[in-house]
């Protein structure tokens, strides 16, 4: 049986040498234990100072131990304002320019979980912009490293609970009931691509307007990982595109080039 406390003390351990840290899995940690659990009683193990020693005799378990540190938690039209202020001021200001330059308005959601994030996107666009822009065509690509997630997105079907936070009338016409589940309709799949992806090693080709970075690199990576992931980013927004991150999250110290709009919102300046 792995206590709290013994997984805390493994994870403190385990989560530098992976690149990533503690206090962004300090409340959500339940997530992992439970896999991590599962994952010693699947090999037979009596318990983590076993699993320490599996981890060393066994390098290719770190990578396992990686896949169980995803935090996958989201739901539709999460934080609320962020979602606000980009229908009314930041997306149709990076749309006007797509416009005035004849090309396809491009966003990225980068850690994706299992859809959320960019159908909130397309249900925006489609709501509330779109009329505005009849001929912008706008494209969303979706990445994550997680390919179940990826296959939930796809699907598109819904607990009521992940729906909470979205304008009711929206709820009503952009999804369809299928058993307990609210499943998407297909015109609000169209502008989406997904990819699987980690972010940490690549990115979708070609330079978007807008990137969501939301509860990701900035919670989990370390400093150093979170530096090389901005920088990275930086180089896949045009000049004005907008970086949008998680409303606890920060860019980290020492990378030049962005320029603060909100404390969520970031320019890539040219
Ligand atoms: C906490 S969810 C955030 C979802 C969404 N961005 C939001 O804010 O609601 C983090 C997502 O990032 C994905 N993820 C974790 N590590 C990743 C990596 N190295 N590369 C790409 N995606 C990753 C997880 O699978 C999970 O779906």
């Amino acid at each position: 049986m792995l206590s709290d406390s013994d997984c805390v003390a493994f994870l403190q351990w385990a989560l530098p040498r992976l690149r990533m840290r503690w206090p962004g899995f300090r409340k959500v940690r339940q997530q992992v234990c439970k896999r991590i659990r599962r994952r010693i009683g699947a090999l037979e193990l009596s318990g983590i100072p076993a699993y320490r020693q599996w981890l060393e005799d066994h390098p290719d378990e770190w990578e396992v131990l990686d896949g169980m540190c995803r935090i996958t938690i989201s739901r539709f039209y999460r934080d609320r304002g962020v979602f606000d202020a980009l229908a009314a001021d930041i997306l149709p200001g990076l749309a006007r320019r797509a416009k005035a330059e004849g090309r396809t308005l491009r966003a990225w959601s980068a850690g994706c979980a299992s859809g959320e994030e960019p159908y909130t996107l397309s249900l925006i666009w489609h709501f509330l912009l779109k009329a505005e822009f009849p001929k912008l065509d706008f494209s969303i690509i979706a990445t994550d490293a997680d390919e179940h997630m990826l296959a939930r997105a796809r699907t598109g079907c819904y607990p009521r609970g992940a729906l909470k936070e979205l304008p009711e009338p929206w709820r009503q016409q952009a999804f369809y009931r299928e058993a307990e589940a609210f499943c998407i309709k297909p015109s609000f799949k169209a502008s989406i691509s997904w990819i699987e992806q980690d972010i940490r090693r690549d990115q979708p080709a070609g330079r978007f307007d807008l990137v969501l970075c939301r509860n990701l690199v900035a919670t989990y990576f370390d400093a150093d990982l979170q530096r090389s992931v901005f920088t990275r980013i930086k180089g896949a927004l045009r000049a004005g595109g907008v970086l949008v991150l998680g409303c606890h999250e920060q860019l980290p110290e020492g990378i030049p080039g962005w320029i603060p709009k909100t404390e969520q919102l970031y320019e890539a300046s040219g």
